[in-house]
């Protein structure tokens, strides 16, 4: 169970050097327009995946007038430091430096719901993948080698294909199904494992914003064409293989789990028939079903929402929280504060952030 304990943002975009000591349950950042709001989610998805969700490029999180990055913290008792500037990266857990990113997110996983990050339903193929996969290495963090040595292969092909010499392509061709099908099947089981919660989530607390999604279905879309079996390595090699002249031809690989999607279809309609608003709805009920997965293997997850009631009306908001208080999931939601939250007061720890200053209301 993740609980960040204590955060020391020492630089970070607009953010001033400070200490914030969070409550282990829900925690309300207010402000107005432009104060650090965003800045504040990212900092915590930072701290968990050692990169942004808004923004590839360092230099526009590094403070102005600044060469580095540097925030710290202490999740369940292990401490994380990270500093990045454009020379050096280092990641920090328990004063022993890490190479991976997949240790911070292993330490803190992190949920985030955000305008600025997208939404799922309605979104684009690469954030469905990434909040797909998010879910799928939280369940089983073994297939993050999957996915590396997979990464690898892709690579090594892309440089095949821009070579003069591909008399090694076949071999990692096959090398690439093998590990398609490990991930395909990974993925396949993932989604199932949210549609049984779902369905089990039906007469729970959660049913204030599951219902009227009763018949709310998601298919995978493998990244193989409809003739492929995706989970049979026979099946994509042969594909493949057979596609060696146009793959060459093209210097490209179009197929694979590196293009897999999900389809949403709600009341059997597809995902571009529902409104902007029904989207969002059908996003957050996503979100929530892959948090009360991991709630079911006690790995329970830091849940971020930035803008809260710009996102949601009171009835969801409420249901959320409600939902999240009984899991025991540490929230971090950020509010312009136009109105008041439908929140346990006695839960809620307040705070307000003003250029960059958080303080304890
Ligand atoms: N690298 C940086 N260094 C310093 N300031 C920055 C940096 N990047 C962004 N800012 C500033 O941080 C301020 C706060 O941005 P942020 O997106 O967190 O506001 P917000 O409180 O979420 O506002 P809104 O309610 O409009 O979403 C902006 O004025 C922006 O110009
Ligand atoms: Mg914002």
């Amino acid at each position: 169970m993740a609980i960040i304990e204590k955060i020391h943002i020492s630089k970070f975009r607009n953010l001033s050097d400070q200490y914030f000591l969070p409550s282990s349950s829900i925690n309300v950042i207010i402000g107005n327009n432009g104060h650090g709001k965003t800045n504040f989610i990212e900092s915590l998805y930072y701290l968990g995946h050692g990169r942004s969700f808004k923004t590839r490029n360092l230099k526009e999180i590094i403070p102005f007038n600044h060469q580095q990055i540097q925030i710290s913290a202490i999740i369940d008792d292990k401490k994380i430091k990270i500093n990045k500037s454009r020379e050096k990266n280092t990641v920090i857990i328990d004063d022993k430096k890490i190479t991976s990113n997949s240790y911070l997110s292993q330490l803190l996983p992190i949920q985030i719901i955000s305008p600025d990050r997208g939404f799922i339903v309605g979104g684009n193929p690469k954030l469905k993948r990434s909040y797909l996969d998010w879910g799928v290495y939280h369940n089983n963090q073994k297939t993050i080698e999957t996915y590396s040595a997979y990464k690898k292969t892709l690579k090594n092909i892309n440089a095949l294909l821009n070579s003069s010499n591909q008399s090694q392509l076949e071999g990692w061709l096959n090398q690439l199904s093998k590990l398609s099908v490990e991930i395909t099947k990974e993925r396949f089981v993932y989604l199932e494992n949210l549609s049984l919660t779902l369905k089990q989530s039906l007469s729970s607390s959660f049913a204030g914003l599951v219902e009227p999604f009763f018949d709310f279905v998601f298919t995978l879309q493998t990244g193989w064409p409809k003739e492929v079996d995706a989970l049979d390595e026979k099946s994509t090699s042969e594909y493949l293989v057979k596609n060696k002249n146009t793959i060459v031809k093209t210097k490209h690989l179009k197929h694979g789990p590196h293009r897999a999607s999900i389809d949403f279809y709600f009341n059997k309609q597809s995902e571009s028939y529902l409104s902007r608003g029904e989207q969002k709805k059908a996003s957050i009920v996503f979100w929530m079903l892959q948090v009360l997965l991991l709630v079911e293997k006690e790995k329970i997850p830091v849940v971020l929402i930035d803008d809260i009631s710009s996102e949601l009306d009171e009835i969801k908001i409420k249901s959320i929280v409600d939902f999240l208080i009984e899991t025991n999931t540490q929230i971090f939601m950020t509010d312009i504060g136009n109105k008041e939250l439908p929140l346990n007061d006695k839960k809620a720890n307040r705070f307000l952030i003003e250029n960059g200053v958080i303080t304890s209301l």
